[in-house]
C-alpha cells in the first residue's frame, strides 16, 4: 500500500464564528497529477516521472499564486500537453486516419460548473479551451468544429495539421495495424498517457481536469471517458474530485468517478478505499484495466490503478511525491515556491 500524510489539521477544529481566513488555513493546499494508466515500457519510466513531477509542481505553483484550484489544475494539465510523452495535446495518438482528436474535461468543485470539449483538432491545449467553454458560453459540453470556433474567437493559437503528430504516435499506430493482422495479436493497443490532475485549496475547495487523444486507431469521430462527467472526471466539495485513466469504453460503462465519489459520500469509505473498490470491481467485471486519482474535501488522497504502472506525483507543501509502479512512493523536498510579495 501506498503510504500517504495525514492530514493533521483535520482535528485541529476552528470555530464557527472563525474569520474567515482561519477558516481556509484548515486545509494544505495540494496538486496531484497522473500521467495515464498502462504498459508504460521500461525506457520511458524516467520520462513519465520527469513530466508528472514538473507537472505537480507547475500547479501547486499555481495554486501558490492564485489561490484558484482551477488554476491548479489547467497549469498542471497545461505542462502534461506540452510534454511529448503523454498521450495529450502535443504527442497526442493518431486515430485511424492518422489524426489528433482529442477530448478533455475541467470541473470546479464549488459551484459543480464544468467545461467539456470532445474532437479538438490543432491546439495545444484542450484543457484550457475547457475553461473558455465553462466561462464564456452558457454551456458546459462542446464538441468538434463549435469548439474549434470558439478556440479561434478566443485567441488560441490554431497549429497547421499535423503540428501535434509525433514520431512515436506514427509508430504507435503502424503497429495496431499491423497487429490487425494477427501477428502480434496480443500487443496492447493505445499508448498509456492519458493525463489529469485533481487540487485542494485552504479553504476546502476541489477541482478535476483530464485531457487525452483517447486510444490509438480509434474511429474518427470516437469519444471515451475523460470529457465525460462522473465517468473520468468529476468534483464536488462535498466529497472530492477524481480524474480516471484506462480503457475508456468502460470506464464511462462502468461510470468508474461516479461510483467512487459515492462510495466516499455514502459508504464511509476513503478516497484510497473506493478506488480500490470500484477499479478492482470494474477488472472483475471487464477485465480491462484503468488507474485514478482522487482527493477528498479534507486533502486525503486515492492513488490506484489496476493497469501495470501509473505515473502519478503531488506537491504538497515542500514535499514531492511521485511514483510508476504498484507500492511506489518516492518523495523529494523541492522548497515552496517563491510567491510575488502582494
Ligand atoms: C465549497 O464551495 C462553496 C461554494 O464556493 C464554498 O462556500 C465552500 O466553502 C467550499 N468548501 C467546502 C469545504 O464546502
Ligand atoms: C464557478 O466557479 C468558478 C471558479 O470560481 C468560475 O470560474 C465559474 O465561472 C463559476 N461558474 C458559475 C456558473 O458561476
Ligand atoms: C496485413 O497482412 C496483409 C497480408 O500479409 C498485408 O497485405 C497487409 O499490408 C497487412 N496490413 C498491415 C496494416 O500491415
Ligand atoms: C467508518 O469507517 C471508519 C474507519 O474505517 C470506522 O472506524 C467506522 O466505524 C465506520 N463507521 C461506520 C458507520 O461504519
Amino acid at each position: 500500500m501506498l503510504r500517504f500524510l495525514l492530514v493533521t489539521s483535520l482535528i485541529l477544529f476552528v470555530p464557527a464564528q472563525a474569520a474567515k481566513l482561519s477558516e481556509c488555513a484548515q486545509f494544505e493546499p495540494t496538486v496531484l497529477v497522473h500521467g495515464g494508466a498502462g504498459n508504460i515500457a521500461d525506457a520511458k519510466v524516467p520520462f513519465a516521472k520527469l513530466g508528472v513531477k514538473h507537472a505537480a509542481r507547475r500547479g501547486y505553483e499555481a495554486l501558490q499564486q492564485t489561490g484558484s484550484v482551477l488554476d491548479a489544475v489547467e497549469q498542471a494539465v497545461n505542462a502534461l500537453e506540452e510534454d511529448g510523452n503523454f498521450n495529450a495535446g502535443y504527442g497526442a495518438v493518431l486515430n485511424w486516419d492518422g489524426d489528433v482528436e482529442m477530448d478533455a474535461a475541467i470541473m470546479h468543485g464549488g459551484n459543480l460548473s464544468a467545461g467539456c470539449v470532445s474532437l479538438a483538432r490543432d491546439i495545444v491545449h484542450p484543457i484550457s479551451l475547457d475553461r473558455c467553454i465553462m466561462e464564456t458560453t452558457r454551456h458546459q459540453y462542446i464538441a468538434g468544429e463549435g469548439a474549434m470556433h470558439i478556440a479561434q474567437q478566443q485567441g488560441f493559437d490554431i497549429l497547421s495539421k499535423g503540428a501535434l503528430v509525433t514520431e512515436a504516435a506514427k509508430k504507435s499506430l503502424a503497429d495496431f495495424k499491423a497487429s490487425l493482422n494477427g501477428s502480434r495479436a496480443d500487443m496492447l493497443y493505445g499508448s498509456p498517457g492519458t493525463v489529469g490532475a485533481v487540487a485542494l485549496d485552504a479553504c476546502g475547495n476541489v477541482a478535476a481536469a483530464t485531457s487525452t487523444g483517447g486510444i490509438t486507431g480509434k474511429l474518427p469521430g470516437r469519444i471515451g471517458d475523460s470529457p465525460l462527467l462522473g465517468a473520468g472526471t468529476y468534483a464536488d466539495n462535498e466529497t472530492g474530485a477524481v480524474s480516471a485513466t484506462g480503457h475508456g469504453e468502460t470506464i464511462m460503462r462502468f461510470n468508474v468517478v461516479s461510483r467512487m465519489l459515492a462510495l466516499v459520500q455514502h459508504g464511509n469509505c476513503s478516497m484510497q478505499q473506493a478506488a480500490q473498490q470500484v477499479l478492482q470491481q470494474m477488472s472483475a467485471r471487464f477485465e480491462q484495466t484503468a488507474g485514478i486519482i482522487g482527493i477528498d474535501h479534507f486533502g486525503q488522497l486515492g492513488i490506484y490503478f489496476t493497469s501495470k504502472r501509473m505515473s502519478w506525483a503531488y506537491q504538497r507543501g515542500e514535499e514531492l511525491h511521485f511514483g510508476v509502479d504498484k507500492d511506489e512512493d518516492e518523495v523529494e523536498i523541492v522548497g515552496e515556491p517563491r510567491v510575488a510579495n502582494n
